[in-house]
């Protein structure tokens, strides 16, 4: 009889996909198989995966930039474990508690005085309803401003901010008086500014979709004219925050003061799901006016001890490790050896980034056969390339990444922040591999391209 959790999985390892396709997501493991990236992991650990044969892959997705402190960190596990064995008196509800009152005071530490109240939720996308619902009430404005290509969740408050169609389609109709404008877009953001009654202006301090680094003047412009016309700054820091751009805030690059921040992912140490917001007493105090709102907002796991010890040790670790200063440090040093590259490849196009947030974009090159091998596998799916990177990257070097998007030619790095200099080399050396393959249109790298493309327009036709 099966006794123990591992025991079931040991038991029951080889169901893995099965299962899923079954129960679950039937796509994704679709996906997963056309792509050659079905393994079996079997552990974690630091910047590392390890799948059922004892090989290690370099992990540059971090499940989305969830793992900054890497995976299944001591630190985080011992935290864990104490609550677990203490047996607290967790959501009492009728009660506050202490572990979110010391968090909340470590993450306000963190960022500027302005700053000094915080709403913990479950996800990033909470994160940002929550934002939507501060900004709403403690303005008395419905209007909300979002970015073309943006991304801040996908439940429907969250949804009616997000710039991209794939994830909007079929789903409305959305939240009205919201208005999409382009990033990096100063004279846009005036302009919407002055002829509506906006409530908030939601903005990635470094977009996520293809990873746009903003000019210069752009957050604290962006500042000062939310702030002339009434509206409130909400900065999403969901994927930049807790240290990737190597800064603790990505904001920080630019002096900017924010009236909401918002952070999850990360925060989590790559355990226990958690979301927070943090803002302005003022705009706070708006909405939780008097005893009777005391409950207008929340939900019953926010708040929870594991979440917020694990939010504790993943701050400790960030501290400790100096975490922050090595995303800067690896990270640029990584994406000036990357940049070093694009003069030699045809395809390789430009390298983007900051500190732990790194994207490689391909662009069709000017020779003739090249340009059409580009071309036919745009046809078949727009973007398509950046799999013939993604995927050597992993199948000859087990280096997980992921494309920008399902719609661009951008490969993208969202690692662990503990990445060290043989971790960079190692990634540099794999990236020239591969892109030096993609310079011989006909050769395999190129076939994987035709079974890629044939696999996304049978898709298509079965739609
Ligand atoms: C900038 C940003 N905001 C919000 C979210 C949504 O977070 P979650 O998936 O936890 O809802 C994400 C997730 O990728 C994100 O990158």
């Amino acid at each position: 009889m099966t006794k123990t959790l591992t025991d079931l999985m040991d038991a029951r390892r080889e169901e893995k996909f099965d299962l899923n396709a079954r129960f679950l997501n039937e796509q994704m493991v679709g996906v997963l198989k056309t792509l050659g990236f079905d393994r079996r992991y079997v552990g974690g650990d630091g910047a590392y995966l390890i799948d059922e044969s004892g090989s290690r892959y370099l992990d540059l997705l971090g499940g989305f930039g969830v793992f900054a402190v890497g995976r299944n960190h001591p630190r985080v596990i011992a935290a864990l474990r104490e609550v677990l064995d203490a047996r607290l008196a967790g959501m009492v509800q009728m009660d506050v508690s202490l572990l979110a009152g010391l968090l909340a005071e470590r993450l306000l530490a963190t960022l500027p005085d302005s700053l000094d109240k915080v709403f913990f939720c479950n996800s990033g996308t909470e994160a940002a309803e929550g934002a939507i619902k501060f900004a709403r009430y403690a303005t008395r404005r419905a209007g909300l401003v979002y970015c073309e290509r943006g991304y801040h969740g996908l439940s429907l408050g969250s949804l009616s901010l997000n710039g991209d169609e794939l994830f909007r389609e079929g789903f409305g109709p959305l939240l009205p008086g919201t208005h999409r404008i382009p990033y990096d877009d100063l004279a846009a953001l005036e302009r919407v500014l002055e002829e509506q009654e906006i409530a908030a202006f939601f903005v990635e301090p470094v977009l996520g979709h293809g990873v746009h680094v903003p000019s210069d003047d752009y957050l604290p412009e962006a500042a000062r004219l939310c702030r002339k016309h009434g509206a409130l700054l909400v900065v999403d820091e969901i994927q930049t925050g807790l240290g990737r751009t190597g800064r603790m805030w990505a904001f920080e690059h630019w002096g900017v003061e924010p009236d909401m921040v918002l952070s999850a992912k990360a925060l989590s140490g790559g355990f226990v799901p958690v979301g927070a917001i943090m803002l302005r007493k003022p705009v706070f105090d708006a909405l939780f006016s008097n005893m009777v709102r005391a409950p207008v907002h929340g939900s019953t796991f926010s708040k929870n001890d594991l979440a917020m010890a694990a939010g504790l040790a993943t701050l400790d670790v960030i501290e400790e490790e100096g975490l922050v200063a090595n995303a800067e440090k690896v990270g640029e040093g990584m994406l000036a050896d990357l940049r070093g590259l694009v003069e030699r490849y045809s395809f390789m196009h430009e390298v983007r980034g900051l500190g732990m947030m790194q994207a490689i974009e391909f662009a069709p090159p000017d020779g003739l056969r090249h340009r059409a091998a580009w071309k036919l596998l745009d046809a078949a799916q727009k973007g398509l390339f950046s799999q013939l990177v993604t995927v050597p990257l992993f199948k000859q070097h087990r280096i997980l990444s992921q494309t920008a998007s399902h719609d661009l030619a951008v490969v993208k790095f969202l690692p662990p922040l503990c990445l060290d200099d043989a971790d960079r080399k190692l990634v540099v050396e794999a990236v020239d591999a591969v892109v030096a393959d993609t310079e011989n249109v006909g050769g395999a790298i190129w076939d994987l391209g035709k079974h890629l493309a044939g696999a996304a327009l049978r898709t298509r036709g079965g739609r």
